[in-house]
């Protein structure tokens, strides 16, 4: 039996600040909206929020580009604000955990600009430079959101790096004064109350971009060994690191004790991926079951798994792998306890819970996010159609997981009393709201509670945080089955991923369905049904 922790039988809320809930009209979320909604959360049953970037901020990246560490954006309130909103959730058994943002920070911080004094200033080592090569960069590593990797400095005519944004330069891990700053920042945090972290792209600090190394570098391990020792290690606070390039050796070694507790692991959300995000191929059902009985298998009893469909950067689920046409309310509860009924810590981004769905983007006027924009901009220039572009950032673009959190059916959606928001709302918000859910038993956000109750306490709640799970019918072609057992006790996870009927599989004969997103059940699962099967 593995060692047991706090945050188990947690299910994690993610909010992004700028969407979630603006008290003061201007139109932008912030902290005081957030303490608003704690209350809605511990109905809900998280115990977990961790929150997106809400330090100062130019926002080139929407805050994961952070000037000041130690300082509130002012759009989103002030250091009394956050302590509120720390003690607030603490009062109702929610744990904050914040975004660190450690790869890279922005130009506009105050070590950036520094460095930019001159080859011989203290903070210049704080940023990777490098001489150019024949008047141009040292070599040819991209970075995200469709740019070159190295940015010359006219003034010294040196090159930073940076993988990001051409505004966040990253930062220079090999120096020690550089991490040991990072780690008085993070005790800071600590101090205040913070319950742990959510790390930034963390597979990306231990880069050696001269040999063209970013993910997984040589240094990664040691250096996030130090950082834990250093910073939160032994104060029984949580840990996850984002990394999309992690294969399974190298996220056990994650998750090995001297690290963090659990990694963001996404392949079974790049399945349909080709070159890029924005290159859409076909949905593989068979390998997306392929891919989470292998990470499921490969954290049955060593490291954990974090269960996640969404989060700011990804096209809302119940649009992607869900149908929101005809079955909107079944595929969003199917897709919910398909992956809630998994081993690991489930996440839930704002608006996942009441089936909030992807936005029809039609004017690049209606776009915020960097990496959509920068995309139709390069696509556009080898003379790919803009209308056909913006259908593929309505599909996966990241502006369609930041559209405001819809509350209610007012203006609006209820996010804000002002006549105007940062980001245009769903015009959906008239019948997917929180208000018309919250009073509808049968609505997916009845359904997500029921889930993140049933794993926080009562009879099933040891099985289903520490049940073996056993994936079945892995080569059926539209049932997605599994068992999660414990002491002879068996949980059944069986769901449709399909919108035609289907015979229903053969379970146990002390099997009894305990849950599911249809009034009846028979031999035939109908479109999308799903269903929680227990003997016991
Ligand atoms: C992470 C964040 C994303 C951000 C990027 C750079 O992937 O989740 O929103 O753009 O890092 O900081
Ligand atoms: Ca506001």
């Amino acid at each position: 039996m593995e060692e047991r922790k706090w945050w188990h039988t947690a299910t994690v809320y993610q909010v992004y600040p700028k969407s979630f809930k603006d008290s003061n009209g201007d139109g932008i979320g912030d902290l005081a909206g957030i303490t608003e909604k704690l209350d809605y959360l511990q109905d809900l049953g998280i115990t977990i929020l961790w929150i997106c970037p809400f330090f100062r901020s130019p926002e080139v990246d929407n805050g994961y580009d952070i000037s000041d560490y130690m300082d509130i954006n002012p759009k989103f309130g002030t250091m009394a604000d956050m302590e509120k909103l720390i003690e607030e959730a603490d009062r109702r058994g929610i744990s904050i955990i914040m975004d660190l943002v450690a790869n890279h920070c922005s130009d506009q911080h105050r070590w950036f600009q520094e460095a930019l004094k001159g080859k011989d200033n203290p903070y210049r080592n704080y940023f990777i430079w490098r001489d150019g090569k024949d008047g141009k960069a040292p070599n040819d590593l991209k970075a995200a959101f469709s740019l070159d990797a190295w940015q010359k400095d006219e003034k010294s005519g040196q090159y930073y790096f940076h993988q990001f944004a051409v505004e966040q330069p990253d930062l220079n891990w090999a120096n020690p004064a550089m991490r040991h700053e990072l780690y008085d920042m993070m005790n800071f945090w600590i101090g205040k109350g913070i319950k742990g972290f959510r790390m930034d792209v963390i597979e990306l600090i231990g880069k050696d971009p001269d040999r063209k190394i970013t993910a997984n570098g040589p240094m990664l391990h040691p250096y996030i060994e130090e950082m834990a020792r250093e910073t939160f290690l032994g104060k029984n606070l949580f840990t996850v690191g984002e990394c999309w390039n992690a294969n399974p050796d190298e996220t056990l070694r994650y998750t090995n004790g001297k690290e963090l507790d659990m990694v963001f692991q996404f392949d079974h959300l790049v399945i349909d991926e080709g070159k890029n995000k924005f290159d859409i191929l076909p949905f593989d059902f068979l390998k997306l079951k392929k891919t989470f009985r292998k990470w499921q298998e490969i954290f049955a009893d060593r490291g954990w798994y974090a269960l996640v469909w969404d989060n700011h950067d990804l096209a809302r689920i119940v649009s992607r792998y869900g149908n929101t046409d005809r079955y909107w309310k079944e595929s969003a509860k199917m897709l919910a306890l398909t992956l809630h009924g998994m081993k690991g810590t489930p996440y839930v981004y704002e608006g996942e819970e009441i089936g909030m769905t992807n936005m029809d983007f039609v004017s690049k006027s209606q776009l915020d996010d960097i990496e959509s924009i920068n995309f139709l901009e390069a696509e556009k220039e080898k003379g790919r159609d803009e209308k056909e572009l913006l259908r593929l950032i309505s599909l996966r673009g990241r502006d369609n997981a930041r559209t405001p959190m819809q509350w209610d059916a007012t203006r609006n959606a209820g996010f804000t009393s002002g006549e105007t928001t940062w980001l245009c709302v769903n015009p959906n918000y008239r019948s997917i709201n929180v208000a018309a859910e919250e009073s509808d038993p049968d609505s997916i956000l009845c359904f997500y509670k029921t889930l993140i109750h049933m794993r926080k306490e009562g009879k099933y709640s040891e099985l289903l945080v520490y049940g073996r799970f056993d994936m079945l019918m892995e080569d059926d072609e539209h049932i997605f089955m599994y068992t999660r057992t414990l002491d002879g006790r068996r949980l059944t996870v069986v769901s449709n991923w399909g919108d035609s009927e289907v015979e229903a599989p053969a379970v146990g004969n002390d099997d009894r369905i305990i849950l599911s997103n249809y009034r009846e059940n028979g031999s035939v699962l109908k479109p999308y049904e799903t269903r929680l099967y227990a003997n016991c």
